[in-house]
């Protein structure tokens, strides 16, 4: 199966691909440096010499036999990236845009598996992302606080779907779920992290007394840390969500964190180089390039991994049969989009297409601003305003993919804010 899709994948950088508008026009944002001043564009403009000489339009035919020279030398296994000629190429042009990467820091490299965190929610067994990635976490402690305030399930009558009421509620157990990863989560193998108090029933429900209807907290009765700015727009990372004909499901999140990440190719390689080091709380109280927090729990250290928003996630049923198959791409707005989602299949009884067609809400309680994408409704925009919400209209909030196994079949629903789509074999 991997040898398959390597082998498709070497095709498509070969013999080349259609390049779509999205990707066209991302492309043509390049144009704009990142960076400031003359050096960032330099090395901007070598980036986009090394990655796509030419300007392309969508429908043109993109090759990459720098990056299809690369993946038939990963046929050999993947000693080859982190040892071998790849991993020369990669700790040179590191070094030459001034990292400090070594041919040792690759060498030693290695992938660890960790067991997913657990939760469970309206009778589904939630397996998710854990630490280093806040995903996990950020959503079960999401789940905990709603279902400790709706044991029995939402009330269509007190707090309907898309009204001030409900969102509110949502609004503010995310803020409770982000205080709590700005303050505590880093790397497990690094830091203690109490992942059992932030799992427990308990918590969550001492989390949602503190919800107040019709208002808001002081900033610092969520957590407490330092300044804002606004969240960006997703860009470098991908979720997919698959199930075979077996039943067996992946929740499958990658991430090089901005969009084609460091703009650095790694010689030779075809490689774009990813800036992950930016899931990395830099100071504490220092916003990363998705306004987030953190503190000394996701400060850097050699060989430890940043916090992460990336959250897989699985749901099973009583029976062990996969039922919901869901996970995004889009910075902290992974965690709000999958939690959104996953609501309005589980409680909301939804479809698919219509679960992520729903319009979304963002709070990652530090800003302090309620993001909501145009379509929620002008009265729940109002009534969000007057519990004390600094509501702000975000034109998409997440990039989801979605599966759900119903005894019926299988429905499947790609984003619809982005050019993606379904696909069945
Ligand atoms: O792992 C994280 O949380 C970030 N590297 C995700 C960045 C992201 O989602 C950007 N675009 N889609």
């Amino acid at each position: 199966m991997v040898a398959a899709t390597a082998a498709l994948v070497l095709k498509l950088a070969a013999k080349g691909f259609p390049v779509s508008s999205h990707l066209a026009r991302s492309l043509a944002s390049l144009d704009q440096p990142a960076g400031d001043g003359p050096a960032a564009a330099a090395s901007d403009r070598k980036f986009l010499e090394l990655f796509a000489n030419k300007p392309l339009r969508a429908g043109d035919t993109w090759r990459r036999p720098d990056l299809a020279w690369t993946l038939g030398k990963l046929r050999a296994g993947p000693d080859v990236f982190y040892k071998g000629e790849v991993a020369a190429e990669i700790v040179s042009a590191v070094r030459a845009a001034g990292g400090v990467m070594t041919a040792a820091d690759l060498a030693s490299y290695a992938t660890v598996d960790r067991t997913p965190v657990e939760t469970s929610y309206r009778g589904l067994r939630v397996l998710s992302m854990p630490p280093s990635s806040s995903g996990g976490i950020a959503l079960v402690e999401t789940l905990g606080i709603l279902a400790a305030r709706n044991p029995t399930g939402f009330d269509p009558a007190r707090e309907p779907r898309g009204s001030a009421a409900h969102l509110h509620v949502l609004a503010e157990a995310f803020k409770h779920a982000f205080a709590d990863r700005a303050r505590f989560l880093g790397d497990t193998d690094f830091v203690a992290v109490d992942v059992a108090h932030l799992m427990a029933p308990a918590y969550h429900a001492d989390l949602a007394r503190r919800i107040k209807p019709g208002a808001v907290l002081p900033r610092d009765a969520y957590g407490t840390q330092g300044p804002p700015p606004e969240p960006r727009k997703d860009a470098g990372t991908t979720h997919l969500s698959v199930i075979d004909a077996e039943g067996n499901a992946v929740a499958l999140t990658t991430t090089i964190n901005l969009g084609f990440g460091a703009h650095l190719i790694a010689g030779k390689t075809g490689i774009v180089l990813n800036d992950e080091m930016d899931d990395f709380s830099l100071q504490p109280g220092v916003p990363n390039a998705f306004g987030l927090i953190g503190n000394e729990q996701n400060a850097i250290a050699p060989r430890k991994r940043p916090l992460s928003s990336m959250t897989p996630t699985i749901a099973l049923d009583e029976g062990g049969r996969v039922r919901v198959v869901v996970g995004a791409a889009g910075g902290p707005t992974i965690i709000t989009s999958t939690a959104q989602v996953f609501l309005n299949v589980v409680d909301w009884k939804l479809d698919a297409q219509a679960a992520m067609v729903a319009p979304r809400i963002h709070h990652q309680w530090f800003p302090e601003m309620l993001g909501v994408e145009p379509e929620i409704g002008a009265d729940a925009i109002a009534g969000l305003g007057k519990s004390g919400h600094k509501v702000k209209t975000f034109p998409r909030i997440g990039t989801v993919n979605l599966l759900v196994r119903t005894d019926a079949g299988i429905q499947a629903a790609a984003e619809p804010r982005s050019p993606s789509q379904p696909a069945g074999y």
